[in-house]
């Protein structure tokens, strides 16, 4: 059998990583944006059998950067405007990389008790900074697409439970029917999470929304006046296009009245909370039953970070705690984290999220929540008066959308938009994509990175006339 410990130093490959990662970052700081490789260029890089016997670590190491490298998009970068993507920190990466170092596995206390413990201070500043009720309990997940799934887990034990039905033990066979109301302007991932609960992604009563997507509280309280049992109704901080959160403060009484558990879809407008000059956005929000965010969008983790927030915590745990005879319980003062999340083992995302708030602090999420929004209406701003183009909406929040070829028809507008959005992400200066909005295309800016400054935003509206212009001039 070979002996694979002594093939080379089995830690060089660590130092390795940490040097070769902290020049790209360097790198991607001053370039802002780079072209990559296609998918087909990097498969062709890495195609090939299964390798018969191994190798050091560090030539698989540098190996992989240089095959890799051209292929990775430039999502840290600070001209990247493309879906809702953060800056991944340097300080959460650090954190992050010490997790893999340590190799714990959040799944119990006593496999990692510090991991545990981190954890436990970091859900609790967190509910403080987005100013949610203490005694919620806190999973940390992936991401908002597993938070909303966690959360809607909850949502359906204690829903059914006060109908008399236990969904953990009996399932949903012979269950009372669990009504879903949800706003026309839901995020995709939502619908994932009714799909994986049995509640069914077409099951639902569709709440209609205004023009930007908010839902209006009139039809929202005949759609909780249509049926009198077990409902849950699913509501949005941040819509994907337009940036803007439900009105908390009408939806989560006329919810409370009819029994109806109420959660919101966070993924990232509600960091709009953490700011004072900007939780007007969100006022009402506390009063909702659960929540699902992220934290490598607006907390800038690294990847996958995201957390469900449940105000019945006996409820939250119902869902999701996991027991077995060789897993140690935790005391009434300790916390697994297991009990919280679907998955058993885990990686230990507590690190990079204490390090990302002891990192920024309150003021310091507050001061980058208001750059990026102000950098994304000073963009608007901008580009509303290239000729030409027409602004879907303002800029609100941090999202907003603009569309090509104003007075034309809608199929040539819809041409033109999209073939100024390939034309942006050619010329590389800046990162941007495109997306629906009722029915049509529209190029989708997203301003959600610590490292976006007001001078990126300026050169990114160039960039945009720039891209604009090399369109008309080949019409
Ligand atoms: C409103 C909203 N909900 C849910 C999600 C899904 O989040 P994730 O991709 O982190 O799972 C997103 C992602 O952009 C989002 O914007």
């Amino acid at each position: 059998m070979p002996d694979i410990e002594t093939a080379g130093d089995a830690l060089a490959p660590l130092a390795i990583a940490a040097a070769q990662g902290e020049a790209y970052r360097r790198r991607i700081a001053a370039a802002a944006t780079t072209p990559v490789d296609t998918y087909g260029e990097v498969l062709a890089r890495f195609a090939g059998p299964l390798p018969e016997q191994g190798s050091d670590g560090e030539s698989i190491i540098r190996e992989l950067i240089d095959k890799a490298e051209s292929g990775i998009r430039a999502t840290t970068g600070p001209r990247f405007f493309g879906w809702v993507i953060g800056n991944s920190h340097p300080t959460g990466v650090a954190a992050d990389w010490l997790t893999s170092a340590w190799g714990q596995n959040a799944a119990n206390v006593v496999a990692a008790p510090a991991a545990s413990a981190v954890e436990a201070v970091a859900c609790e500043w967190l509910l403080d900074l987005l100013g949610l009720p203490a005694e919620a309990s806190v999973g940390v997940v992936s991401g908002a697409t597993v938070a909303n799934f966690v959360c809607l887990a909850a949502a359906r034990s204690e829903v059914l439970r006060r109908a008399g039905w236990d969904v953990e033990s009996d399932g949903l066979f012979g269950a009372p029917e669990v009504r879903v109301l949800i706003g026309a302007n839901a995020h995709a991932t939502v619908f994932s999470g009714l799909k994986y609960l049995g509640l069914g992604a077409k099951r639902v009563r569709t709440v209609a929304t205004d023009d930007l997507g908010r839902i209006l509280p009139a039809d929202f309280a005949l759609a909780l006046s249509e049926y009198a049992g077990p409902t849950i109704a699913i509501a949005q901080s941040g819509q994907i296009c337009t940036g803007v959160s439900d009105p908390f403060l009408e939806l989560a009484p006329l919810a409370k009245a009819a029994g109806a558990w109420l959660h919101v879809d966070g993924a990232f407008g509600m960091w709009a909370n953490a700011s004072p000059a900007l939780k007007h956005l969100t006022a009402g929000i506390e009063q909702a039953d659960s929540w699902g965010t992220d934290g490598h969008k607006w907390l800038q983790t690294p990847y996958d970070c995201g957390f469900a927030i449940v105000r019945d915590a006996e409820a939250h745990r119902r869902a999701m705690a996991v027991s077995a005879s060789y897993l140690p319980p935790a005391s009434d003062l300790e916390r697994d984290p297991s009990t919280y999340v679907p998955e058993l083992s885990r990686r230990a995302r507590g690190f990079s999220v204490w390090a990302m708030l002891k990192q920024l602090g309150r003021t310091g999420v507050a001061a980058m929540v208001e750059q990026d929004v102000a950098v994304a209406q000073q963009m608007a701003a901008g580009i509303a008066v290239i000729p030409g183009v027409e602004l879907i909406c303002p800029a609100e929040l941090n999202q907003f959308m603009i569309r090509f070829g104003a007075g034309l028809s809608a199929e040539e507008g819809d041409h033109l938009t999209l073939a100024t959005v390939a034309q942006v992400q050619e010329d590389a200066v800046a990162f941007i994509g495109a997306s629906q909005w009722r029915g049509r295309w529209v190029m989708r800016i997203s301003v959600c990175s610590i490292a976006t400054t007001p001078e990126d935003g300026a050169i990114t509206v160039e960039a945009v006339r720039a891209a604009w212009e090399t369109v008309q001039a080949c019409r």
